[in-house]
């Protein structure tokens, strides 16, 4: 079999991490953007109130799960009137991702449009469909034969917030080649120095869901990424072929994870903690950062510093990983992240204290 998919790129960093770990103050992780707080009580709670029901969950939700969605995406976004039929819960975000372009029938001779700097699973989507893959510069229309483009405001890897006429930009574009928009969200919910707007607000949608749809994940908002949380909704006619894909194919979010995510989405005084938590620890390491010679690009949002020493990304790591850090290269987001590193901001207080105090020793 021919391969199709790219090497994992986190196996490429194991001799790096073999380094940090020998810091004799111990590891601090922060290539991997996982979620390390407890899961809110709240959430725990109703994942085990349901532990002793033996039937199927629908594949759509239940209903008060894609009312919740609305109701959190009108308070939390500033979003009002989703119709909860045109919500999908998905199994966390990255299996949306990954197979988005198949489930919308995408495949050989068709182009999947992603960001210059992106989430790896956009490529990795593309190619398990068969199609091929673009990278765009900023604003950048999408070339003739593009059937979906991803857009990710705040940016992974690069916290780069797009504002709304950059994104009706973007969106008007797609359209005008006939492509949907698939907009992943994961990190609206964690703004800074810049207010990220969805995909689905009036201003850039110009008032309709047409072609247009919003990834959304509970991994990093809620702490739920242990739970597999996420969802899509949109356009109605797009939502609904997808979900008669994912009924056929047994893609459905477990019971107990439709009640956890229930309680989340209409909840809000957790994702305010949250948030806080992520606050202070980026306020502890971006002059940390700073004050050791780095700059740090874009960042205005989001889990990530993209932060650079003016070197090869590797050598960064390495540098880092002599001091017990762990931080993961910009090549793994695109060919022009070669002097960057991304720095996540998910470590405990403890961890992002220990980094600070190696980067000014
Ligand atoms: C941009 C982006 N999209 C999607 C995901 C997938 O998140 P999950 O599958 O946990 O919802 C991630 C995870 O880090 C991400 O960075």
């Amino acid at each position: 079999m021919t391969k199709r998919l790219p090497d994992f790129p986190w196996d490429t960093l194991a001799d790096h991490a073999a380094k940090a770990r020998e810091h004799p103050g111990g590891v601090v992780d922060l290539s991997v953007g996982t979620p390390v707080d407890d899961v809110p009580e709240l959430i725990r709670h109703a994942l085990a109130g349901v532990a002793e029901q033996p039937g199927y969950p629908t594949t759509h939700g239940f209903p008060r799960l894609r009312e919740a969605v609305a109701g959190a995406l009108a308070r939390r976004h500033g979003v009002p009137g989703v119709d909860p039929a045109a919500v999908l819960p998905t199994i966390g975000s990255k299996e949306l991702v990954a197979w988005l372009p198949t489930l919308l029938g995408v495949g050989p001779g068709d182009v999947v449009a992603i960001p210059a700097l992106a989430y790896p699973t956009y490529e990795v989507g593309a190619k398990l469909a068969g199609a091929s893959v673009v990278r765009l510069a900023d604003g950048e229309p999408p070339p003739e034969g593009t059937r979906l483009v991803w857009l990710n405001s705040p940016s992974n890897p690069t916290g780069r917030v797009q504002g709304a006429a950059a994104l009706a930009r973007a969106v008007a574009d797609a359209r005008a080649v006939g492509a949907v928009v698939a907009s992943d969200e994961c990190y609206l919910a964690l703004p800074w120095e810049a207010e990220p707007v969805s995909v689905l607000r009036d201003e850039v949608s110009g008032g309709s869901p047409d072609g247009l749809l919003a990834v959304h994940s509970l991994s990093k908002s809620s702490c739920l990424a242990g739970y597999r949380a996420g969802f899509v909704t949109g356009d109605p006619s797009l939502v609904a072929a997808l979900l008669e894909v994912r009924k056929h194919a047994g893609m459905i979010v477990p019971r107990p994870v439709q009640a956890a995510m229930t309680a989340a989405l209409e909840d809000d005084g957790h994702v305010a903690e949250q948030r806080e938590r992520y606050r202070r620890r980026r306020a502890v390491l971006l002059p940390a950062l700073r004050a050791a010679g780095f700059s740090v690009d874009h960042s205005e949002a989001g889990l990530y510093l993209w932060s650079t020493r003016g070197e090869d990304a590797w050598d960064t790591v390495g540098w880092l990983a002599e001091r017990g850090i762990l931080a993961a290269p910009g090549t793994f987001y695109g060919p022009t992240g070669d002097r960057h590193v991304r720095i996540a901001l998910t470590a405990t207080d403890e961890r992002v204290a220990a980094a600070a105090r190696r980067l000014a020793g």
